[in-house]
């Protein structure tokens, strides 16, 4: 086996039938400011794109409104016609410039947006779309059952929600099969330790956007230092240890644009916390969770 090969985290399946490895890749980060535009370093985003099946990840998270379309349009190019590599992608949010997102839930909008990036990723079925927000302005069984459309029609294999509580999980399984949810989590988020729970009854994958705070996880002097100089590791990687024994169900996407701090991502899979490391660190980034 590689050195670097995601596939050490183990796998999971996605609505039970599509397995990918439990390290993924977060698309987001290939674009300009704000999510906006294109990226300042086009050729390095594709470079990183491109190193994704030889570092052994093959499930990629994207979004219409990543640029917006930017992020699909890159994946396209680098990586088309994908081999086993899953591109899940969302719709729901539009942007009205860089950092502004809004939530569209109408029904024949979310369709739109489903048949655009079908286009724009240059495939006939999505393996896993996801509803980027619910949009309060909406009905949300309106908003669930356009998602039942996609799947009905073949156009979307899998479905997802992201950013939604228990309740609303239980809602939308009444309209179609909720495969995977996306909401923020880290060691020092734990909003979602509730849906996390459900998502492990219930064999949903859980998708923790976030995974290294935005790269605060990632900086020198934080909490994990010690644990990270002691495994000769980076605090990034100590980050995303904890996420992948934390549950069989968490599938993190790690972003980022440069191919250097990909690789280093992925070398978070070679780091076998102990249980007392483990525990540890949940302690404390409970405790900091508390304290923000
Ligand atoms: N569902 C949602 O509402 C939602 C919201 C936000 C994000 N997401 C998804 O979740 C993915 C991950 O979230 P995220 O990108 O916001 O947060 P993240 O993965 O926690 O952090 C990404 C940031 O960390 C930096 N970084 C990554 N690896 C690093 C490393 N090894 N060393 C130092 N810095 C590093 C990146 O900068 P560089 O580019 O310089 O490496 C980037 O600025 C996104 O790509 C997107 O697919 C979903």
């Amino acid at each position: 086996m590689k050195d670097l090969d995601a596939g050490k985290a183990g796998t999971f399946r996605i609505g039970g039938n599509i397995s990918v490895n439990r390290l993924g890749f977060g698309a987001m980060r290939l674009t300009g400011k704000g999510i906006w535009g294109d990226p300042a370093d086009r050729a390095e985003c594709l470079r990183a794109l491109r190193c994704l099946p030889e570092l052994g990840i093959n499930f990629i998270d994207t979004a219409d409104s990543y640029g917006p379309d930017v992020s699909e349009h890159l994946i396209r190019e680098a990586l088309h016609p994908y081999g086993d590599i899953v591109v899940a992608t969302k719709a729901g949010l539009v942007r009205t410039g860089p950092e502004q997102w809004h939530p569209v839930g109408r029904p024949e909008y979310l369709r739109q947006q489903a048949l655009m990036s079908l286009r724009f990723l240059g495939v006939s079925q999505i393996g896993l779309w996801q509803l980027h927000r619910i949009d309060p302005k909406v009905p949300r069984d309106e908003q669930f059952g356009a998602i039942k459309s996609l799947l009905d029609d073949g156009l979307i294999r899998h479905a997802g929600l992201s950013e939604v509580s228990v309740e609303e999980i239980e809602a939308a399984e009444k309209v179609f099969p909720v495969s995977t949810v996306q909401n923020r989590f880290n060691l020092i988020d734990r909003t979602s330790e509730a849906v996390l729970g459900h998502c492990e009854s219930n064999g949903i994958g859980f998708i923790p956007w976030f995974p290294l705070a935005s790269g605060d996880l990632a900086k020198p002097g934080s909490m994990l230092d010690s644990i990270a100089k002691r495994h000769n590791a980076v605090p990034s990687q100590i980050a995303l240890a904890w996420v992948l024994k934390r549950s069989p169900v968490l599938l993190p996407i790690p972003g980022t644009s440069r191919a250097r701090h990909l690789e280093e991502n992925v070398g978070a899979v070679n780091i076998v916390l102990s249980d007392e490391e483990f525990f540890a660190l949940d302690k404390e980034g409970r405790a900091a969770f508390q304290h923000a």
